[in-house]
């Protein structure tokens, strides 16, 4: 066991992530890192909801947020904090960008690379948008963009969003597929994911589009991490020929459940 140190680099990595988790109801913090063919890597963190199931994997965060920003296909190696458990090894065993070969050093390499070809981790990878924004119009057409990297084999419906923050930060969000459903996930969670996977701070204002959806607004699920993470957010939404609409959270989620009590057993 850990016998490879450049193996037991990238677990170190993810375990130097685990201080962004939110897990607030677990205590239970978890990262893991998305390795990219030229040694930047990608942290993702376990991000805990109170509708306990909506809760983001570390791995799965990793991985998503490597496809909103169009490096899916890089990914070399993925590793976590901890041990890895049989749904960990499900779900990678599945991913479209692989197969990946499961290490007995809790490592996942691409199988095609030799193991001695992988890079030493060097910078994180950056994940803002590489410009700012001018007014909501610009943020749709920004998202609209964004959404071509949306993952749909099973819907053909892809979904772009970019989340701002207090400090300006602008980071996008696609929606990813996965073979088992329950896997999927939306470009609002894959958005906010990345924000707390790089410790960027609450989101304060969002674009959506749904490329071919004019009504396209964001599903339950979405809204229950929307109130959970973004409270104070507002919502930039298309709505085809007619002037873009802009919801509050607290609108779009009235009487949220906050899960408050349960923090305190
Ligand atoms: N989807 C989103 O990305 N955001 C939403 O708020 C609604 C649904 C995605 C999930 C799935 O990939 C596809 O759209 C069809 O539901």
């Amino acid at each position: 066991m850990n016998s490879n140190p450049l193996f037991s680099s990238y677990r170190s990595l993810a375990a130097r992530c685990t201080a962004d988790a939110r897990t607030p109801f677990s205590d239970a913090p978890t990262a893991a890192v998305a390795v990219l063919r030229d040694g930047a890597w990608i942290p993702g963190v376990r991000v805990e909801s109170a509708s306990y199931s909506l809760t983001l994997p570390a791995l799965l965060n990793a991985h998503t947020t490597a496809v909103a920003l169009g490096r899916a296909d890089d990914i070399v190696a993925l590793a976590l904090s901890r041990p890895a458990r049989p749904e960990e090894e499900a779900y990678v065993e599945q991913l479209s960008s692989g197969p990946f070969r499961f290490d007995p050093d809790d490592v996942w390499h691409l199988s095609e690379a030799s193991v001695d070809d992988l890079p030493t981790p060097e910078e994180a990878c950056d994940p803002h948008l590489d410009r700012a924004l001018s007014s909501p119009t610009d943020g749709l057409a920004a998202a609209r963009r964004i959404a071509r990297r949306a993952h749909v084999p099973a819907s053909a419906y892809p979904v772009g969003v970019i989340f701002e923050t207090a400090n300006g930060a602008l980071v996008p969000g696609v929606n990813v597929e996965h073979p088992d459903w329950t896997r999927i996930l939306c470009a609002e969670r894959n958005a906010l994911g990345t924000l707390q996977s790089y410790g960027l701070g609450t989101a304060r204002r969002g674009y959506l589009a749904c490329l071919d959806d004019p009504e396209g607004t964001p599903c339950g699920a979405c809204r229950q991490w929307l109130a959970e993470l973004a409270p104070e957010s507002d919502l930039w939404m298309e709505r085809g020929n007619d002037d873009p609409e802009c919801a509050s959270v607290s609108t779009l989620l009235p009487g949220s459940f906050r899960g408050r009590a349960l923090l305190d057993s």
